[in-house]
This record gives structure tokens, sequence and C-alpha cells, in this order.
């Protein structure tokens, strides 16, 4: 009910993609239709194969759609070419990979500046500013000069996440944000993804680890290319909590 005050910021319509394999037709999205409004923070799940992949390349504008709508920030991706695009992904969408995907060999900050090179209203004294102010809102203030490899997997992590977040995206992506990390550094992710949602952010967070629903304000479930739950979590646990109640990692 709340939420319908919210401004939408991606709405599917009936969204299908199909694959032609041969002489095969693959339909890895078959009909998916959904709204996510400002502040949510949504984990898209399922199986391997039920369509995540598929679905979070349209609504990361990789992909287009053999049929149906999909409106990012009230605009429609299907009608655009590819350079307008990657303008609108560059904009609009902040990515967060398993694999992290930083520049080896460059510093923190240099990464998080990446996304505002393409962006003309930023010139090089605000994009170093930009890209601090995002590394410490990630907790990494006292990491700015190190480089992607001299960092461990959750601090690379919460690079990424920073990087996602310079441009003040209307939303973020995560795919299998976690995936990577062990079971402290997982919830170390979480609590900071907790963060951004406490602080208004929009996330969407694809995953084949149910565990993590417990964790958002939201939870989609996919299975052959249909959504088969779409759910509010009315109690959303504490993963600040749950990281508490860890045991501490041995030294031997
Ligand atoms: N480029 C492609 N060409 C052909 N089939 C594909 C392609 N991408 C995905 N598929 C098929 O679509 C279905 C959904 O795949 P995917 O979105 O990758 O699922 P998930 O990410 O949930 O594992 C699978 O059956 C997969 O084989
Ligand atoms: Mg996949």
């Amino acid at each position: 009910m709340e939420n319908e005050k919210r401004k939408t910021v991606i709405e599917l319509d009936n969204v299908r993609r199909d694959f032609k394999v041969g002489s095969e037709t693959v339909h890895a999205l078959r009909g998916v239709s959904f709204k996510i409004h400002e502040g949510e923070f949504v984990t898209i799940m399922g199986t391997s194969g039920s369509g995540k992949s598929t679905l979070l390349n349209q609504l990361g504008c990789l992909d287009t759609p053999t049929s149906g709508e999909y409106y990012l920030d009230g605009i429609s991706v299907r009608t655009m070419s590819k350079s307008q695009r990657a303008r609108l992904r560059n904009r609009k969408i902040g990515f967060v990979f398993q694999n992290y995907n930083l520049l080896a060999k460059t510093t923190a900050v240099e990464n998080v500046e990446l996304p505002l090179m393409y962006n003309s209203e930023y010139n090089a004294k605000q994009r170093r500013e930009a890209a601090v102010k995002a590394l410490e809102a990630v907790g990494l203030a006292n990491r700015l000069d190190h480089k992607s490899n001299q960092m461990s997997g959750g601090q690379m992590q919460r690079v990424a996440i920073a990087r996602a977040l310079v441009n003040n995206p209307a939303v973020i992506l995560a795919d299998e944000a976690t995936g990577n990390l062990d079971t402290r550094t997982s919830f170390e992710v979480l609590v900071l993804f907790q963060k951004l949602y406490a602080e208004g952010r929009t996330i969407i967070f694809v995953t084949h680890n149910p565990e993590i629903a417990q964790y958002s304000s939201r939870n989609i479930v996919l299975r052959d290319g249909k959504i088969r739950e779409d759910t509010m979590n009315r109690n959303i646990l504490s993963a600040a909590e749950a990281l508490a109640q860890l045991p501490l990692p041995q030294d031997d």
C-alpha cells in the first residue's frame, strides 16, 4: 500500500525473451511483469536455468526483450538504440558483479571514478570528490590508494559497490554479489546493502541462495522463466545481528 505512493523505478510488462538455438526456441522469460518502487530491496531468486541472468540482462539494459515493455525510470528501453541504451545504463544503473570486475593494479579511488569518465557533468576534481565520498560510504576511506590486488575479496566487493553508487543511480543491480565470499564476508556485504536500503537506495539482488531473501524487503522467485512468488518481507532480519552471532574467525 505504502509502495503505491512511491515512485516506480522499474516496470516490466509481460516481458518475453526467446533464444533460437538451431531449430529450437528456448523461452528463457515467459511473460514477466512487475513494478519496483524507489527504496525497495528486492531479491530475485531461482535455481539454475530459471531465467535470472536473462532477466538481469533486461533490467541492466544489456539485452532487449523479444516482446513486452521495460520502463526504467519512466523511459521505454525496448525502442532505444544501442548507444542510447548504453548511456541510460551508465546514468541510471550501478552494477555489482560476483567477480567484482575491478581493474587490477588500479587504485580503489581510480576504479570508483571510472563510471564518471563518460559523464561530462564531472570534471577531474568533482570525479575525485564523488569517488572519495562513495568509498567513505562503504567504509573504505582508509583504503583509497590501495590497488585491487592488495585488497581482500570483501574489500574489493565494497569498492565495486562504491563504484556502483558513484553515479547516484536510480537502481543498484547486484548479480550474486556475495557468491565468491565466505560466510562472514558475505554478511559484511549484506550489512552494507541493508545500510544502503536504510538510506533509501533501490536495490535488486539476484541470487540462487534462498537465505538472502530473509534480509531483503521483497522476494521474487523465478521458475522456468515465470514469476512463481512475489512476496513482501514483513520480518526483515538484521544482517548485522547475524554477523555478530557468527563464530569468530580462527587464527590457526
Ligand atoms: N544466449 C542464449 N542462447 C540460448 N539459450 C539461452 C541463452 N541464454 C540463456 N539461455 C537459456 O535460457 C534459460 C535461462 O537461462 P539463464 O537466464 O541463464 O538462467 P539462470 O541465470 O537462472 O541460471 C536456460 O534454459 C538457458 O539455457
Ligand atoms: Mg545465471
